[in-house]
């Protein structure tokens, strides 16, 4: 269920959304992981808020619906552990020194758990998911995503920022719950 030409320059399908946060997603992690200094910071901050809002956007919205497909809870657990473990990794990741070579390496292996993840989500429940709601109901999504994207804190102000360590926005995990509110309340309203 395609929004119709006439409605296409004011409104915006979730689904499409969350695919282009896909790209985005990939090149971030091309550009953490081919720059350095401040550069990888502000790329891997950048990358880290993107997929504290994207996950949670997913789990809140996407996730739950397609649990109702034949075989659906098999996939979104599977979706979810996956999630899990990348959340993991972030933490782990959080705080590190983004010009130890353990970081590049464990930022390497989360690109490719993430990637892995996102083309199984495009496979097995995008497509699917833009029947069950109305094109009024996926607008709606998409302007909760985009709400929570840029209520998400974002980078120090330049200046501000404390230089050299590698400062998050805080830890992902909070980072996550505040968009979850956010998604939550603009989707409930
Ligand atoms: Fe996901
Ligand atoms: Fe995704």
């Amino acid at each position: 269920m395609r929004t119709t030409p006439a409605d296409a320059e004011t409104t915006e399908d979730v689904i499409d959304l969350l695919r282009a946060q896909h790209g985005r997603i990939r090149d971030l992690f091309d550009e953490v992981l081919h720059s350095d200094g401040t550069e990888r910071r502000d790329a891997f901050r950048e990358l880290v808020r993107l997929l504290a809002v994207h996950e949670t956007a997913e789990e809140e919205i996407v996730h739950p619906v397609a649990r109702r497909f034949p075989g659906g809870d098999g996939i979104v657990d599977d979706r979810l552990a996956e999630e899990r473990e990348a959340k993991e990794l972030l933490a782990e990741l959080d705080g590190m020194d983004t010009d130890d070579p353990a970081f590049l390496k464990s930022v390497d292996k989360l690109r490719m758990d993430v990637l892995t993840h996102a083309r199984a989500e495009e496979r097995y429940e995008f497509d699917r998911i833009r029947g069950e709601f109305s094109p009024q109901q996926l607008r709606g999504f998409a302007a909760a995503v985009r709400a929570a994207e840029a209520t998400a804190p974002t980078h120090p102000r330049p200046g501000v920022e404390s230089a050299k360590k590698n400062m998050l926005v805080g830890p992902p995990a909070a980072l996550m719950d505040r968009v979850r509110d956010l998604i939550r309340d603009a989707r409930d309203k």
